[in-house]
């Protein structure tokens, strides 16, 4: 496949940026333009999506389309669907949607129906807590073995077991177990270790400690109280686990919730909820594998992506979700992303001439208003922000009053208000002459001439943002928009003729810490030979 930066496409980009695309100006665009909305919004599975306060048009889309098609993104999506070793670094395959098919429909599928069926039927087990006694489960496991259940919790509280507790120790530093454990009994408390290799230093240090914990506290039965969710089974055996959850190596970390890595998410909201959220990602799959790529909401992402890093040279994009229950998203996309599309060569080694994945951040709305939007507002640098809005919500609380939930109906509206005039507010900006006509703030200082104020209040608009609206918050349109994400991903990352499922980079710091640890021991060898700064922090950490 040919890579993006050696298609005509990919130059026509180039020259359509210079003549056109540097300077679009999107309030004038929906003058000119009455039906931009309709146009440039598409409608995918459980996701509406508004694209139409991007810096583009139809002219930027064709030629977008047209780098799709020189870099066969088809082809590669077909790939991957049927379970090419397209990892191939690694040579496996990639098959995190063979996990959400229903059954018969993808590879692997007795295997993957056969290790659903049981862990679901276990996750049953427990969640009949009067008789399992069990009230909390922590889930040990770090990375893709914990984001991705760290983030759909909150997402689904509405629909999480309420006599179950949930716990996430994910950090080899101790504060982060010890917080976890101080408020557990041994005999109420289900351990999950979680690691695809089960060997992550992390989760094996926070496994071990979590076993003595248990023995120290009186606890007996750890066949009982320990599971394990991995590909190695013989390691989680030799630990002293009999349930283990397995899981195959063509399921990459991070795209891994939808495995036994699941299991927090079954225990907490149920085997049907869990099914609910594999159809809505199938779903999804279905839409990127069958929709024209001209009406391809991942494709469709994924493309403005490659404009926006490539051509506008925007190095970040803020994801600020309009639902509390989707806080956890931010990290969860930075891994799916930056881990991802975080490479420096193309697949066949060769440095790239160009930039890929770009910093992924961002914080739930309305409190990011509160914190960085100044910046995203009046900072020197673009970055284009993406809303996600839910239309319906579906609060947890448990009797309230007509008149309760009445009041928390307005304060949703409220929130929707805030994420649209959001948006409105980086499109439109306020020009000078608008500052220097608005009545004069109380806070403003008395001694600063209106000019001066009206330089300091004016907004330079035209920042772009894409806005994701889904209609109820439910495990179905979540998992929709998960898969919505992971294939936005794969998009991108294609187009850069990238391996977007590898992560060598995370290789080389784990490697020094394994020879700097025994450095750090009284009687080891301290900074000898190191380079000055590794050995003078050495020095201090040691005297
Ligand atoms: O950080 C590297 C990484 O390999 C991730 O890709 C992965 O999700 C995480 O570590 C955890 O790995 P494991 O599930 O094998 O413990």
């Amino acid at each position: 496949m040919p890579r993006c930066d050696r298609t005509d496409a990919w130059l026509a980009l180039a020259r359509h940026f210079e003549s056109s695309g540097r300077t679009f100006n999107l309030r004038e665009a929906f003058v000119h333009d009455a039906g931009r909305f309709e146009s440039l919004s598409v409608e995918a599975p459980e996701v509406f999506i508004d694209l139409s306060k991007n810096l583009i048009d139809a002219q930027t889309l064709r030629l977008l389309l047209e780098l799709a098609s020189e870099c066969g993104l088809e082809a590669q999506r077909e790939a991957m669907f049927e379970g090419v070793a397209i990892n191939t670094t690694e040579d496996r395959a990639v098959l995190h949607t063979a996990l959400r098919a229903p059954r018969g429909m993808a590879p692997f599928s007795a295997d993957v129906h056969r290790t659903l069926d049981a862990m679901l039927s276990f996750a049953e087990t427990v969640r009949d807590t009067a008789a399992s006694g069990i009230r909390h489960v922590v889930n040990i496991g770090i990375g893709g073995s914990d984001l991705g259940p760290q983030m759909v919790l909150p997402a689904l509280d509405a629909f999480v077991h309420p006599g179950l507790q949930f716990h996430f120790v994910s950090n080899v530093d101790g504060h982060d177990i010890t917080a976890a454990l101080r408020r557990l009994k041994a005999s109420e408390t289900l351990f999950v270790i979680a690691s695809k290799t089960f060997t992550t230093q992390e989760t094996m240090a926070n496994a071990n400690l979590a076993r003595a914990w248990f023995t120290a506290q009186g606890g007996t039965d750890i066949a009982r109280h320990f599971v394990a969710a991995t590909t190695n089974v013989d390691a989680a055996a030799a630990f002293g686990i009999r349930t283990t959850f397995g899981f195959w190596d063509w399921v990459g970390g991070r795209y891994s919730l939808w495995s036994s890595i699941g299991l927090p998410i079954a225990l907490a909201i149920g085997a049907d909820h869990f099914r609910a959220l594999l159809a809505g990602a199938h779903r999804m799959d279905r839409h990127f594998a069958e929709e024209p790529l001209v009406s391809n909401a991942p494709a469709l992402l994924g493309l403005l992506d490659v404009w926006y890093r490539n051509f506008h040279g925007f190095s970040s994009r803020s994801v600020a979700p309009y639902h509390q229950g989707l806080r956890r998203l931010p990290a969860y996309l930075q891994q799916l992303e930056m881990e991802s599309n975080g490479k420096r060569v193309d697949r066949n080694g060769d440095a790239l001439s160009f930039a890929t994945s770009p910093g992924v951040w961002g914080e739930p709305g309305t409190n990011g208003q509160h914190a960085y939007f100044q910046m995203l507002h009046q900072g020197t640098d673009v970055i284009p922000v993406e809303f996600i809005l839910v239309k319906r919500p579906t609060f947890a609380a448990r009797g309230l009053s007509a008149g309760l939930t009445e009041q928390l109906e307005r304060q949703h509206t409220l929130l929707l208000a805030n994420g649209l005039a959001q948006s409105q507010a980086l499109m439109l900006g306020k020009s000078s002459g608008e500052a220097l006509r608005d009545r004069r703030p109380p806070t403003a200082s008395n001694t600063l001439d209106a000019d001066t104020l009206a330089r300091h209040r004016t907004f330079p608009g035209n920042r772009p943002s894409t806005t994701l609206l889904l209609d109820r918050l439910t495990p179905t349109s979540l998992g929709a928009l998960i898969a919505l994400y992971e294939h936005r991903v794969f998009t991108s990352g294609a187009l850069w003729g990238i391996n977007s499922f590898d992560q060598w980079g995370v290789e080389l710091g784990k490697a020094m810490c394994n020879d700097l640890l025994p450095r750090l021991a009284p009687t080891g060898a301290g900074g000898a030979g190191l380079d000055g700064s590794t050995a003078g922090l050495i020095g201090r950490l040691r005297a």
